[in-house]
């Protein structure tokens, strides 16, 4: 029994509280993304356009992996595109701004996800969850790196 493996069952309800709030604001950073991917006017369009396209890969896919982490600790992911704009952490995108503008919202976002990611790691290694650990480990990583290029883009 999974609750069991993880402590009280309120003490859980709570981890998954936090893991639904990432997911909801990694779907807002993968729509961010995509805006930026098709709207994106700039001499540097096909190195950016390609870039965004990989991130907002990437981003599907952790979208994927955080949904069934939470249903694997026998919960329900957040519904609907409505709740998870009012849960999420990272602002919608509500313009098209410039190429430069576009990378400085972006590493915001991932320093937004990194912080989140950095709590919840903390939180479910006191319950032991060394699987939603690792997860988020992974995740830390990949944003690490990714703020690193796109800050080098940016000299
Ligand atoms: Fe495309």
């Amino acid at each position: 029994m999974k609750i069991a493996e993880h402590g009280s069952k309120q003490d859980f309800s709570k981890l998954v509280g936090t893991l639904n709030t990432l997911l909801a604001s990694y779907l807002v950073f993968y729509q961010k993304l995509r805006v930026y991917h098709w709207n994106l006017v700039d001499k540097h369009f096909f190195t950016f356009h390609q870039v965004f396209e990989n991130m907002y890969q990437d981003a599907q896919e952790k979208i994927d992996t955080l949904a069934e982490r939470i249903r694997y600790l026998d919960s329900e992911t957040v519904c609907g595109l409505g709740n998870a704009l009012d849960a999420s952490f990272v602002k919608d995108a509500s313009e098209i701004p410039d190429l430069e503008t576009m990378i400085s919202n972006l590493i915001a976002d991932l320093d937004i996800l990194a912080e989140h990611e950095r709590a919840i790691f903390e939180e479910a290694s006191t319950y032991h969850d060394h699987g939603t650990e690792d997860l988020l480990g992974g995740f830390l990583r990949d944003i690490e790196k990714q703020v690193w290029m796109l800050k080098s883009s940016k000299q």
